[in-house]
């Protein structure tokens, strides 16, 4: 089997909980995002755009969801407004992928979001191709407007996914797959 292919039939998301660093350099971050930008677009609207977030600047998004998750749930004990503060802050690196599709372009809206669909794919296998592991989140906050125009995403603008990079210290073991005869039929 290829290393490609091997690659592609073998990938297991990688929960935040166990990515650790060191995250990619500045280089392989480069990498990360071209091969991100490289993915099938109709019409070469290139209708996404990305957040990094890495060092410092996860604490400071991780408050953001954390004021949130009070706004919401003003309830909420420490240990579970201790769990949404780590959120942004366990993987080394997060790419953030803003579907920026708009109706009324020459390809429909649907397409240009297929597209940001494919970016976050195209960027968990080049970091997988880069040694490392990740998963592709959207958590509770991509639906939330007010945290995500503090995250810098703008109205009419949607989170594709909040695409975690690390180490894995751990790979959970494989899931049971769709079973291929309940989803394949041939014309
Ligand atoms: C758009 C999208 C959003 C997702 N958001 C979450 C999420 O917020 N939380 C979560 O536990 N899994 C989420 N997942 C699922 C994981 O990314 C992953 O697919 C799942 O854990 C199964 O692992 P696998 O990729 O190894 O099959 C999401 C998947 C997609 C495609």
């Amino acid at each position: 089997m290829t290393e490609i292919l091997h690659l592609l039939s073998t990938r297991r998301s990688v929960p935040p909980v166990s990515l650790t660093g060191p995250g990619p350099s500045a280089d392989e971050l480069g990498t990360l995002l071209k091969i991100a930008a490289r993915v099938p677009d109709h019409g070469k609207l290139a209708p996404w755009r990305f957040i990094v977030f890495q060092g410092e600047a996860r604490e400071r998004a991780g408050q953001i969801v954390v004021d949130g998750f009070k706004r919401r749930e003003p309830q909420a004990d420490e240990a579970r407004i201790g769990a949404e503060a780590k959120r942004m802050t366990m993987a080394p690196l997060i790419i953030g992928v803003v579907s920026t599709a708009k109706e009324g372009a020459k390809v429909p809206a649907w397409e240009q979001e297929l597209s940001a669909g494919a970016v976050c794919m195209n960027i968990l296998l080049a970091a997988k191709g880069l040694g490392f592991d990740g998963s592709w989140l959207t958590n509770w906050f991509s639906y939330d407007r007010e945290v995500l125009a503090q995250l810098g995403v703008h109205e009419g603008e949607r989170m594709a996914g909040f695409i975690h990079i690390g180490r894995a210290t751990q790979v959970p073991d494989d899931r049971p797959r769709p079973d291929l005869t309940q989803i394949v039929t041939y014309f």
